[in-house]
Formats: structure tokens, C-alpha cells, sequence
């Protein structure tokens, strides 16, 4: 049997980019996946995949700037799994116009924030004592490894808020089978990193399940690369 099998995972923003593939891939592995994206319109394709693949596929619907529909989301994947999420992979996240340096805006740093940061901690709080009872969990949360990229100040600070989130709970994590990491994805010609990335989606596997993979005494709080694995 395989390691994953039959265990719930989320993978926000499970539409295109990072989150389709990793969707996919832990359909082969056997979890139930709960696909996430603005409008079911969005998953579609994605539910159609893993369902001839014949992977039971559940798909959700959530604009995470809205804290409303954030508690919808949380609610709704509680009513689906039976309120037994295993695997929680926080991946939707915004990138803010590039702007002239000292420009970034109030709103670029709100939304930046809301979208990258809080809501990926609260789906974290709302998903972390189940797993802490039953003494399994993988949480992913997919950061960044932008640096000196002052023009995309919002979003990178962002990420750093994320990272921290991450690095602030390992003391509760401690000792657990519930394994939270980070993970950087590389820079992809996805929607969000534009065409002239340096690498393929599809690069993204098999890295993106390195830390949902993890054995238990691996721990929590790393960053894992990606493209290491590539
Ligand atoms: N691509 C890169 O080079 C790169 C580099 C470093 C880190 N990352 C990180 O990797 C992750 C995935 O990026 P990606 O390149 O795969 O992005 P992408 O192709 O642009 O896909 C973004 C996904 O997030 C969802 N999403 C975006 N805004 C949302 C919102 N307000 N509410 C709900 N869902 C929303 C989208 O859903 P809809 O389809 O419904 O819009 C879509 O499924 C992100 O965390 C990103 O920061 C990417």
C-alpha cells in the first residue's frame, strides 16, 4: 500500500501552475484531493483528469480575500472529509504589480498579506489540532526564494510573514507525526512567474512532495527546493 493512500489533502489553488501538478501527483499516491480555486469553472479540467485517472476528486470554491469565504472554505472541507484533513497544501497566493522603487502600495502590502500570509496561517489553525489529535499531519506551505527584488517588496514580504508562521510553531510541532515545512517552488513559467521563468511546471514534481513525504523524526520548519529534485 502506498503511503498516502486514502489520506485527505487540500492543495489550494489547485487550477493551474504548482497546484495542478501537485493535485495530480498526490492523486497518484492515492489521497482524496480536495481541489481549491476561485470558481469551480477553474477545476473543471483538473476534477476531469484525476476522475478518469479514477482518483475520488472534490472541488471547492474560495476567493481567499474574502475572510467570509475563507470560513465557507474551512467549513466546506470539514463537511467533506469528515473533518479529517491529513494533508493541508497551501498554495494559492497573489503576486502584486511590480512597482517603482518606495512605491508598493498600502493595498499591494493588504492584499499581499491576506492572501499569502493570513489566510494559509488560518487554514493552518483551523486544520492543525485535528491533525495533532490524530497524530498525523503534512502541512506545505509554499513560499519563495525571492530576494533583492525590491519592486515586488509587498509579495516578498509576504512570504517572509508565511516563513515565520512556519518557524514559530515547530516548538508545538515537536515530537508530533504532524510535520509542517516550507517550500520553494523555483521560478516557473506559470501565470504568476511569467514566461520567461526558468523552468517548466511540470518541474515542480517530484519536489513538491519531498516534504509531505517526510518520516516523522524529519521534523518541521526546513525549506525545501524544488528544483533540487528536478
Ligand atoms: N511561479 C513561480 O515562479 C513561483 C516562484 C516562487 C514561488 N511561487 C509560489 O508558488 C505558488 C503557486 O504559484 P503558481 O505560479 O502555480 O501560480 P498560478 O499558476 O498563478 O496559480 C495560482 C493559483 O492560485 C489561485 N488563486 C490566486 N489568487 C487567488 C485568490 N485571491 N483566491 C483564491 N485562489 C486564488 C488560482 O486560482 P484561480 O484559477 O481560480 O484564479 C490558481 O489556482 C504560490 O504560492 C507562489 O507564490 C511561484
Amino acid at each position: 500500500m502506498k503511503k498516502l493512500q486514502k489520506k485527505w489533502a487540500l492543495v489550494t489553488g489547485a487550477s493551474r501552475g504548482v497546484g495542478l501538478r501537485v493535485a495530480k501527483a498526490l492523486a497518484v499516491e492515492g489521497c482524496h484531493v480536495i481541489v481549491h480555486s476561485r470558481n469551480l469553472n477553474n477545476t473543471r479540467e483538473v476534477v476531469t483528469q484525476l476522475t478518469e485517472m479514477g482518483a475520488p476528486v472534490f472541488p471547492v470554491a474560495a476567493e481567499l480575500e474574502s475572510a467570509e469565504a475563507v470560513e465557507d472554505l474551512i467549513q466546506q472541507v470539514r463537511n467533506i472529509s469528515a473533518n479529517h484533513l491529513d494533508i493541508l497544501f497551501n498554495n494559492a497566493a497573489i503576486m502584486t504589480p511590480s512597482r517603482a522603487l518606495f512605491e508598493p502600495t498600502i493595498e499591494d502590502f493588504t492584499r499581499s498579506y491576506l492572501v499569502n500570509s493570513i489566510v494559509p496561517a488560518k487554514l493552518c489553525d483551523a486544520f492543525l489540532p485535528g491533525m495533532l489529535e490524530r497524530d498525523w499531519g503534512r502541512i506545505v506551505n509554499v513560499t519563495s526564494g525571492i530576494a533583492d527584488q525590491p519592486n515586488l517588496m509587498a509579495y516578498s514580504c509576504s512570504k517572509a510573514a508565511l516563513d515565520r508562521y512556519v518557524k514559530d510553531m515547530i516548538p508545538t510541532l515537536a515530537g508530533t507525526n504532524v510535520l509542517m515545512n516550507l517550500l520553494d517552488p523555483g521560478w516557473l513559467r506559470t501565470d504568476l512567474g511569467g514566461e520567461n521563468a526558468d523552468n517548466h511546471p511540470d518541474s515542480v514534481i517530484p519536489g513538491a512532495l519531498i516534504p509531505i513525504l517526510l518520516e516523522k523524526g524529519e521534523g518541521s520548519g526546513k525549506m525545501y527546493q524544488a528544483q533540487d529534485y528536478a
